[in-house]
């Protein structure tokens, strides 16, 4: 593939901390992610992460722990790098202020601003948040604490170098306002200029005198360097900058992407930039503010106490769903609320039945009819070109996507294909076309342009989910290495795979959950006492649901009285306190949308019955069954040994909403 160019990406350097939440690993695995789809799609990329080591927080908790500042680290920073193993993050550098490296380069930096006048000696007197190792001025304070945290202040009075940032500030503004791709999304670019710039920048303080951890100031050791000048300088002390060996610095330097949490755009965007250009370097190109994971309403945070460990959700539930859900549920930018249901939802909806459905019933039919060989394309038609037009057109959107840091669209993208794979099985039914001899060059067509498809969708999700594509090739028998690749989906050829190959159909991509299970696995479950289920059902039940008692005979007219329709579920859930019930939204094509409660929940699980198609009594009299209104009844017939209730289903193929009869 040609080289499209260098692509460089950082993560913030993550405070060290012995349990990282899973909003720490939504930051990373957004960077991860993006530096993936970048590789793959030709850029020569580099991806740098580390740890912010030094500062006042560190040097009280080391201190209470009855180590030294440096052990406290150390220990700490082989775990965060086991999370990232763990989930995959695969960056190409891990800087550590505490590098050596590092050290050097920050007090060449302070030099360099205090040789040419940038940086002054004078007394700082003022507050200190420790937790958010900032510096406010009275005026800044909110009702005397933090105004970013609303934590108390400390007050602080030393002898402190400050960084002449008052200069740079109408250079700042003009800066923004030119560059409207700088901040990104665009409304933290409006915060930044009526918040922070247009009231006025004051110098910052830069040193301090009484906090002992930290890089010194090398021709001045009583001070040590103010932890965010020491942070922010790690973009390009890890790639030697000011060294004889700043290669990488020549080669990435400016970085296309910081991307960093919205509570810290403030640094990045003025702190930071203003350093840059005092020092003569260029800016980097972007600086991506998303948003939080939040728990009813709160950003998930040690100091509140609501974290998600990630390590237990990813041994769980494989790290590929953790990722997949962390890129899909919320639009990149936004807060997203995050909870255990919302995530296992996701991962039944979309990965065990959307995906996995899709990549089994392939391999199976191929299997089936092919005896595991994939067959040759034969006559095609309407319905094969325009899905292979989607699978044609979809890397295109996927990128430009993934290039706006639109993650969940872009997934939505690769979606929209496998739902499209997954009707058009329905529209083409392998199984009838299997039926026929002379049917069978068609029948090749269609599972070969399923099996090509699931290739392509195995390519295209590989930045977001890097463990899964190889499980998918395998299963499809692919072994080339060159049909792997982004080149592969983009050349506007459909068919890649060889006819020929043998197909394996292997475990399950993802195991379907049972949520509710899931959700009280570490609890006690509390057995909800069933009071409100309506007698006749409760009778029924106990009767094992004994034909009733029939007329001999009926006269058409009474039956043509029963409106029976085609009804496809789209979306189910457990009644709450009911062990029997299941409550269906259902879809009647274009008769609209019906809700059904059914006491199918013995047989059933909700997640199986999403997607059904079933055979429904429209017409008849709406009910209330446990306090939920039910509009309609679906049929099913109990097997004879065991009274085990099995749905009516219908042939694939048909429209919902046809009136049956
Ligand atoms: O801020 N949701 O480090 P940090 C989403 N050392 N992202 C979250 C989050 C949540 N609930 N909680 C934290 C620092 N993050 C500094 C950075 S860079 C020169 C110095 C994100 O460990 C947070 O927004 O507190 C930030 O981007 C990253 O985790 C590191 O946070
Ligand atoms: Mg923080």
């Amino acid at each position: 593939m040609e080289n499209k160019g260098t692509f460089y990406i950082t993560t913030p350097i993550y405070y060290p901390s012995d349990n990282l939440h899973i909003g720490h690993a939504y930051c990373s695995t957004a960077a991860d992610s993006m530096a993936r789809f970048k590789r793959m799609t030709g850029y020569d990329t580099y991806f740098l992460t580390g740890t912010d080591e030094h500062g006042q927080k560190i040097e009280r908790k080391a201190k209470a722990t009855g180590v030294t500042p440096q052990q406290y680290v150390d220990h700490i920073v082989d775990g965060i790098k086991d999370l990232w193993k763990l989930m995959d993050i695969e960056y190409d550098d891990f800087i550590r202020t505490t590098d050596e490296r590092h050290v050097k380069c920050v007090q060449k930096v302070f030099k360099k601003l205090y040789d040419q006048g940038d940086i002054y000696k004078s007394e700082y007197e003022g507050w200190y948040c420790t937790p958010c190792e900032s510096f406010w001025t009275e005026l800044q304070l909110k009702d005397g604490c933090c105004p970013d945290c609303g934590r108390p202040v400390e007050k602080a009075k030393e002898e402190s170098y400050f960084f002449r940032m008052s200069k740079y500030q109408d250079w700042m503004i003009q800066y923004i306002q030119e560059h409207p791709d700088f901040i990104q999304p665009a409304s933290r670019a409006n915060e930044m200029i009526s918040n922070f710039l247009k009231p006025g920048l004051e110098d910052l303080c830069v040193s301090r005198t009484s906090i002992k951890w930290g890089i010194p100031v090398d021709f001045d050791p009583k001070h040590t360097v103010y932890v965010w000048v020491d942070a922010l300088t790690n973009y390009i002390s890890a790639l030697g900058y000011g060294t004889d060996h700043d290669e990488l610095y020549r080669k990435y330097w400016p970085a296309d992407v910081h991307l960093v949490g919205k509570e810290i755009v403030r640094f990045h965007t003025i702190i930071w930039p203003i350093m840059l250009h005092a020092i003569g370097e260029p800016l980097p190109k972007q600086v991506f503010g998303h948003g939080w994971l939040v728990i009813d309403g709160k950003k998930m945070g040690k100091s509140v106490g609501n974290v998600v460990d990630p390590v237990v959700l990813c041994n769980r539930y494989s790290s590929d769903a953790v990722r997949y859900f962390l890129m899909r549920e919320m639009p990149f930018g936004a807060d997203g609320e995050f909870t255990l249901r919302s995530m296992l939802t996701r991962v039944n909806a979309d990965l065990a039945n959307d995906l996995g459905n899709l990549v089994s019933r392939t391999v199976a039919m191929i299997e089936k009819y092919f005896d595991s060989v994939l067959p040759a394309v034969g006559p095609t038609e309407e319905v094969d070109r325009t899905l292979w037009e989607l699978a044609l057109q979809t890397p295109d959107t996927v990128e430009t996507s993934v290039n706006a840091f639109q993650f969940s669209q872009a997934l939505g993208s690769i979606w929209k294909l496998v739902g499209e794979c997954n009707r058009y099985i329905d529209i083409t039914a392998p199984w009838i076309l299997a039926k026929q001899e002379e049917n069978r060059a068609r029948l090749g067509t269609v599972l070969y342009t399923l099996a090509e498809c699931v290739r392509r969708i195995a390519v295209m999700i590989a930045f977001v989910m890097p463990k899964t594509p190889a499980r998918i090739f395998a299963q499809i028998g692919l072994e080339q290495e060159e049909e792997k690749t982004w080149a592969s989906v983009t050349d506007g050829q459909f068919c890649h795979l060889r006819p020929g190959t043998r197909v394996a159909k292997g475990e399950a991509l993802f195991p379907r959950l049972d949520i509710e299970k899931e959700l009280v696995r570490d609890q006690a479950p509390a057995e909800p006492k069933q009071t409100d289920v309506p007698k006749q059902q409760a009778k029924q039940e106990k009767k094992g649901h004994s034909a009733p008692e029939f007329p001999a005979e009926i006269a058409i007219d009474d039956f043509a009285k029963v409106k029976l329709q085609v009804a496809r579920v789209l979306a189910c859930e457990k009644v709450e306190k009911s062990k029997k019930l299941l409550k269906l939204q259902l879809s009647l094509g274009k008769d609209g949308e019906r809700q059904v409660v059914s006491g199918i929940a013995a047989w059933y699980t909700p997640e199986e019955m999403v997607g059904k198609q079933v055979v429904l009594v429209a017409n008849l009299k709406p009910a209330k069954l446990a306090g939920i209104e039910s509009q309609g009844m679906i049929l099913c017939a109990a097997t004879e040994n065991d009274g085990k209730l099995k749905l009516m289903t219908v042939e694939p193929g048909m429209d919902d909403g046809a009136v049956i009869g």
